[in-house]
């Protein structure tokens, strides 16, 4: 009885010390990361995993606070659509109608995608594209704790309010940050913004921006005719593309939501008289993950002399996604290691098109590039 009792508490302390441990890798390597909307953005992180253990090519930043792109760990993801829920994630990705290309094989992760809750994520367009699983959504909150997720990437469609405001919630209850990859009003919110820091848990957002995309070219070319002297009095930015993003970005509220977040962020650098038109523009099926931007620019210069730019721009979706979402990711684990909570201000201005402090593209980078140096506060 005495041996058996002596085995069985030996038997929960190596269970405990296999805990303690555990607790320990996360903290030290990885960063534990679940994903709600197996699209396109999600094909090009899961793929980074793989393609930078060999490679450094087209990171903004190979190190952030000691971290590497690979120490990216996807730990869980979620989706409605019946060609990816049950998959394994490395075949999930690949799916219809994800377009975003195989850059690299990807061997079997061991997580199913769990079917989430639909609300409005397959509305209006997003039908057609959107084949919803007939099978029950899992509990969200249970299925991240179990995964012990610490962060939860939100990439759902543009316009799926409801259902990324279900996201955020399930986030608070399971104890895991939040990164608000869509427009949906959420990281800029005072409600949210003080629910998760009541839980010291960081939130970052609205709207990702992308690596190099529209948004982020436009804004830079605008400072610096800004810093020039050059008065911009007109400019569009349009955009064309071929993935689902593009096609639900046809519907009128969609569209409104992206025009008005990417012409907020280009006025920050223009006098407030100047005329400025923004929005994806337009869907073309064979651009699949190939995103068109046209840019026009009028201008004055020195003694009013007229400056014109009419720019062609050809980036590709999902690993311009991706690419900004690798740092956003390792900078709120950083937060989460400095105990910080609520909105982190430098990461949202860096990472996102609609943040609740906005500056420049350069400023935003330096702010991040300062808190990862441990040189501001968040
Ligand atoms: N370059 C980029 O990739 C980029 C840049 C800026 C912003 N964003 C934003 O990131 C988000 C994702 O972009 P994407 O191109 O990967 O999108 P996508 O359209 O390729 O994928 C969205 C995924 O969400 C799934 N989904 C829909 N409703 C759901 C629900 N209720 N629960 C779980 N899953 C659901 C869909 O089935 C689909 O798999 C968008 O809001 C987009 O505006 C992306």
């Amino acid at each position: 009885m005495t041996d058996k009792l002596q085995l069985h508490s030996s038997r929960t302390i190596g269970f405990n010390i296999c805990l303690i441990l555990r607790d320990l890798v996360i903290d030290m390597g990885k960063i534990r990361v679940a994903i709600a909307g197996v699209g396109n953005c999600c094909s090009a992180l899961v793929q980074s995993a793989i393609f930078y253990k060999k490679e450094t090519i087209g990171l903004i930043h190979n190190d952030v606070g000691g971290m590497g792109p690979t120490d990216i760990e996807i730990v869980g993801a979620i989706d409605i659509d019946s060609r990816k829920v049950g998959k394994d994630l490395s075949r999930a990705i690949f799916e219809d109608p994800n377009v975003a290309p195989k850059v690299n094989d990807v061997p079997a992760l061991g997580i199913k995608v769990v079917r989430g809750p639909e609300l409005d994520g397959a509305a209006g367009v997003l039908k057609e594209l959107i084949t919803v699983d007939g099978s029950r959504p899992v509990d969200i909150a249970k299925y991240l704790r179990d995964a012990k997720a610490e962060v939860l990437v939100n990439l759902l469609p543009t316009g799926a309010t409801k259902a990324s405001k279900f996201y955020a919630k399930a986030a608070l209850n399971a104890g895991c940050a939040f990164i608000n990859c869509t427009p949906a009003k959420i990281a800029t919110d005072d409600k949210w913004i003080r629910s998760f820091a009541e839980k010291k848990l960081p939130l970052v957002g609205d709207d990702l921006i992308s690596q190099i995309g529209g948004t982020a070219l436009h804004m830079g070319l605008l400072d610096l005719l800004n810093r020039r002297g050059v008065i911009v009095d007109k400019t569009y930015q349009l955009d064309i593309g071929g993935s689902m993003e593009a096609y639900g970005v046809l519907e009128d509220y969609r569209r409104e939501e992206k025009r008005k977040v990417k012409a907020d962020a280009i006025k920050l650098v223009l006098p407030p008289e100047s005329k400025v038109a923004t929005g994806t523009s337009d869907y073309v099926s064979f651009m699949k993950d190939k995103r068109t931007s046209y840019f026009f620019v009028h201008a004055r210069n020195f003694l009013g002399a007229e400056v014109v730019a009419d720019i062609f721009f050809r980036t590709q979706d999902s690993s311009n996604g991706a690419g900004m979402l690798t740092d956003i990711i390792r900078g709120v684990k950083l937060a989460m290691n400095r105990k910080l909570g609520g909105q982190i201000p430098s990461i949202s201005a860096y990472g996102f098109k609609s943040p609740l402090v906005r500056t420049s593209v350069t400023e935003a980078q330096k702010w991040f590039e300062d808190f990862v140096a441990g040189k501001r506060k968040s």
